[in-house]
């Protein structure tokens, strides 16, 4: 996505979609209200909800795009076991029928970034092993560390990410076209998004195609001496 015009172009084609959803089911409703059993007016309520839930996600992604060039980072001192506790928390309760199996090294070192942020970029990843996987696999995450780094792996059961493809899934808007992913819905931000926090974040993020699934590797410093230095000015 080159400029600001393609971008507004393509937000404008990706909302008018839910929104000719809600307003088709809306004007139907009203236009035949003594003509639709209950069942079907229940249904048309649920696609109305799922649609606007949809439009809501992709204005949220949109606005953490756009901030992402000024955005101020709360960097300080987070504990990854904790971020990825809680964030696994969150999704197990989206994703019942999949089994987040947590491997958290003991020792794990503290890493210098913005909790916040550190969350969104987990969500996403956990959330797209479980929206690209059928119901019942597993989703390993697991941290490592070695002398200067912190690693976090998120890997999965799922449909897999076609080499071909391996720049293009962090570039906006971008999703690859395969039956899970016709299935679920997303705006193709969540990797844009996720990839620009963790290098804002001084942090790297790759993946590797399994045999049977993807794994997702973040990595980022450990928090060190100097990032103590620049904790206690800022305080
Ligand atoms: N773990 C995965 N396994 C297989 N395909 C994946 C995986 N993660 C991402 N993808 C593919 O990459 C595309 C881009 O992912 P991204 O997270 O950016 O967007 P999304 O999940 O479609 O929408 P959202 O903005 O809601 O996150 C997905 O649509 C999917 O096709
Ligand atoms: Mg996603």
């Amino acid at each position: 996505m080159s400029n600001k015009e393609d971008f507004i172009s393509t937000v404008s084609h990706e909302m008018r979609t839910p929104l000719t959803s809600i307003r088709g089911f809306a004007q139907t409703m009203l236009a035949s209200w003594d003509k639709i059993d209950d069942n079907s007016k229940k249904k048309f309520i649920e696609i109305i909800e799922q649609q606007s839930n949809r439009l809501i996600h992709l204005v949220e992604n949109i606005l953490s795009v756009t901030k992402i060039p000024n955005e101020n980072l709360v960097m300080k001192k987070t504990d990854v076991n904790k971020s990825i506790q809680t964030t696994v928390q969150l999704i197990k309760q989206k994703y019942p029928n999949h089994n987040i199996e947590l491997n958290l090294k003991k020792s794990n070192p503290s890493i210098y970034v913005d909790s916040e942020k550190l969350q969104q970029i987990l969500i996403n990843l956990i959330e797209n092993a479980c929206k690209y996987s059928d119901e019942g696999s597993n989703i390993f995450v697991t941290t490592k560390e070695d002398n200067k780094d912190v690693y976090i792996c998120i890997q999965d059961e799922g449909v897999g990410i076609d080499e071909q493809y391996a720049e293009k899934i962090f570039e906006k808007f971008s999703r690859i076209d395969n039956p899970l992913t016709r299935k679920t819905q997303g705006s193709g931000l969540g990797l844009f998004i996720t990839k620009s926090l963790t290098e804002k974040m001084n942090g790297e993020i790759s993946f590797k195609n399994l045999e049977k699934g993807t794994i997702f590797e973040l990595k980022f410093p450990q928090y060190n001496i100097e990032d103590h230095i620049k904790c206690s000015v800022v305080q």
